[in-house]
């Protein structure tokens, strides 16, 4: 079954056709972050201006890279939710349209139900059930995914996400936007002693996670600094912030699949290509005797590859829809796209 897949959520427009659901033929994204990087963040609007743009001939390129045409397709996908409304719209638009025009099913995909499907992508022999962490700009969440297409959320964040976090932190120490990758490689010069940065918990809720305090702790303590006079070590505040990062991730996330009797975790997201986080579950896995599964970097960001793989297993359990379905900035994960 081949599946044309549409992804423009955020700031990368992206195509991908896929060959039931995990041989992924083609996989073009164009990527907006320059654009965005003036202003030091996402601004929505652009990026649905962008996405109208760029949509048409990224699909076509993907469609092209992939040796087929068009016609051989036997569904179109995007996804529908969550992320920037008109950002999503372009997409879905453009695979609503698509499916009409070449009369056949149209997939909506939830981003990230497909985040953890890049998991499939890169591990051809991993089947659920698992326990999954979604790290990404606008979520952290754990996850047990009993099947491809059922799923329950363990733990979230309350306020910022971890990604969140770290771009912010990253911005005030002059890092390009989205300055979590950046982050990342300046602490591997740092002290992560140096600075005493908190690890928050919510009571009565051992999964949830809090990044607000975290990334107030660390913007004043460069403030009070700049304020002083005194200059920042910022390889060791950048190492400070991942290793206060991943301990808050990596014991919840291994509790919760032992809690839940899973044998495996898969890592998905931007942060999930975090070193230190990488590193810290790698270990403790290890110790727990649990199989740890972290996708390649390409495959942790958004791309369209992911979205055309979780579409051939919603397609799967019977999730298609037509030209009424709409997208949805927030929806949970295990919540159906279609028919809502
Ligand atoms: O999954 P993603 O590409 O987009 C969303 O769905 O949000 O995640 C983007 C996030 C950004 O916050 C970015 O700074 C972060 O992932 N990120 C990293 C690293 N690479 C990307 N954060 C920490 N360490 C990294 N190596
Ligand atoms: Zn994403």
């Amino acid at each position: 079954m081949l599946i044309l897949a549409l992804e423009s959520s955020c700031d990368e427009t992206a195509a991908s056709v896929s060959r039931d659901g995990r041989e992924i033929l083609s996989n073009v994204v164009y990527s907006q972050i320059d654009m965005h990087a003036l202003y030091g963040g996402v601004v929505p609007e652009i990026a649905s201006r962008k996405h109208a743009e760029k949509i048409t001939a990224v699909a076509a390129e993907a469609v092209r890279q992939a040796g087929i045409s068009f016609e051989d397709l036997d569904a179109v996908a995007a996804t529908c939710a969550p992320g920037l409304i008109g950002a999503l719209l372009v997409g879905a638009n453009f695979a609503k349209a698509a499916s009409l025009m070449l009369d056949v099913p149209f997939i909506p995909v939830h981003h990230i139900r497909a985040h953890i499907a890049a998991n499939y992508v890169a591990f051809p022999e991993l089947e659920p059930p698992f326990t999954a962490l979604v790290a990404s700009g606008g979520h952290t969440v754990i996850i047990d995914v009993e099947d491809y297409t059922k799923m329950e959320v363990l733990g979230t964040t309350r306020d910022d996400a971890a990604g969140e976090a770290f771009d912010k932190i990253a911005r005030v120490l002059s890092l390009p936007y989205p300055g979590g990758a950046a982050l990342d490689r300046l602490s591997k010069e740092g002290d992560k002693d140096k600075y005493k940065l908190p690890r928050a918990a919510v009571n009565g809720h051992p999964f949830d996670f809090s990044f607000s305090g975290l990334k107030t702790a660390s913007l004043n303590l460069i403030h009070n600094a700049a304020q002083k006079g005194e200059e920042i070590d910022r390889e060791s505040l950048a190492a400070a912030v991942s290793h206060a990062v991943a301990d808050s991730v990596v014991p919840r996330v291994v509790e919760a699949a032992l809690q839940k009797g899973r044998k495996k975790i898969c890592a998905a997201g931007g942060v999930a290509a975090n070193s230190t986080l990488r590193g810290k579950l790698t270990d403790l896995c290890k110790k727990k005797g649990i199989e740890l599964y972290l996708p390649p970097l390409n495959l942790c960001g958004d791309n369209g590859a992911m979205i055309a793989c979780q579409a051939y297993y919603e397609y799967k359990a019977g999730n298609i829809s037509d030209c009424s379905q709409n997208c949805y900035a927030n929806m949970a994960v295990s919540e159906q796209l279609c028919g809502r």
